[in-house]
């Protein structure tokens, strides 16, 4: 993995147990993230995008278990924390931004109230000034008028302010990561775009490396350095952004980018055939087989492995990802 990582993943796996047997929603997944670039993390619905970010974080709870993996971020192993040690670094190394901002703002706190004690509770400050930095991460998110702000409840604000105090208050205490899962999907689009100029703007700011979660194709090739493609649970493609989008090596990727819109593109959208598997029991060989416009006999053998191919790139299938 790169030497300046600021976050590094290995082999993480997370299962939740239930009456119908074992879902295995994250199977080994491996990445880095480099300070001041961003991650894009693509696949369709139900690939296990959220279960990872939230395994990341220490947010998983029973019935669900990581059951492997190492997650490092400055020099600890984070699935190594207590319960209160990972509450420390959670916020103030590596902050988290969710679709709903509705589910993760207080709705009887003010967004004042929320914002400095988020400040107060991680920072020895006094609370004037937690309230002085308040106000200048509202304006720095692009929220107008402040103050008057400071004195408003979630409620009372649209989707797109509600998801700025979010990344407000995310970016409060200047992590070094941040985890956005959709953070604009409920957004319209030009508020989207707003919201995404902002971030990138602040993560030159603040050098921060963000992993983008997203189903939306075209905000990873506007913001990602680098993209992890996601199937069943697993990474089948990973590598910088541009040349995935060029030249994409794994059968899966290439059916998911025939399957958007290119802008100013004229070829046909061809959906994905097929349903993804259902991650309770999974086959020991390539879970994309069913669906797989390539594949043969000898993809029955084994589950590929991510193979390196050169220039960052990877890829796991067993045709090796060339074209
Ligand atoms: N609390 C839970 N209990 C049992 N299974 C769960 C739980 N949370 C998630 N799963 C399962 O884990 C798998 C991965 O779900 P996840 O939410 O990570 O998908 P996703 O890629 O984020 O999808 P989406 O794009 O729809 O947000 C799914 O099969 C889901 O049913
Ligand atoms: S391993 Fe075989 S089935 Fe899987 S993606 Fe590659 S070609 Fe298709
Ligand atoms: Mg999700």
């Amino acid at each position: 993995m790169p030497g300046n990582s600021v976050l590094e993943v290995s082999n993480l796996a997370t299962c939740f147990t239930g009456s119908a047997g074992v879902v295995k929603a994250v199977n080994g997944v491996t990445f880095a993230v480099k300070a001041g670039q961003t991650l894009g993390v693509v696949g369709e619905s139900g690939c296990g995008k959220s279960v990872m970010c939230l395994s990341l974080v220490g947010l998983i709870g029973p019935p669900g278990r990581i059951v492997s993996g190492e997650v490092w971020l400055n020099g600890q192993d984070l699935l190594q924390l207590s319960p209160k040690e990972i509450r420390r670094v959670r916020g103030r190394e590596i902050a988290l931004v969710f679709q709903d901002p509705m589910t993760s703002l207080n709705p009887i706190l003010t967004v004042g109230t929320q914002l400095t004690e988020t400040i107060v509770s991680h920072e020895e400050v006094s609370k004037a000034e937690a309230r002085r930095r308040a106000l200048e991460l509202l304006a720095r998110v692009g929220l107008p008028d402040p103050e008057r702000l400071m004195r408003r409840y979630p409620f009372q604000l649209s989707g797109g302010m509600c998801q700025r105090v979010m990344i407000g208050m995310a970016l409060s205490l200047q992590p070094k990561v941040l985890i956005a899962d959709e953070p604009t999907t409920a957004l319209d689009v030009t508020v989207q775009a707003q919201i995404l100029a902002e971030l990138k703007r602040l993560q030159k700011e603040l050098g921060m490396a963000i992993v983008l979660i997203t189903h939306d194709l075209g905000v990873v090739a506007a913001m990602a350095d680098e993209v992890a493609v996601m199937y069943a649970g697993s990474i089948v493609e990973y590598g910088p952004a541009a040349e995935i989008f060029a030249s994409p090596g794994h059968p899966y990727t290439r059916a998911l980018l025939r399957s958007v819109p290119r802008l100013g593109g004229e070829e046909e959208l061809a959906p994905i055939e097929g349903q993804p598997p259902t991650l309770l029991d999974l086959p020991g060989y390539c879970a994309y087989l069913p669906r797989c416009p390539q594949a043969g006999e000898e993809c029955r053998v084994d589950k590929p492995e991510l193979r390196a191919l050169g220039s960052g790139r990877y890829v796991a299938c067993c045709l090796g990802g060339g074209r």
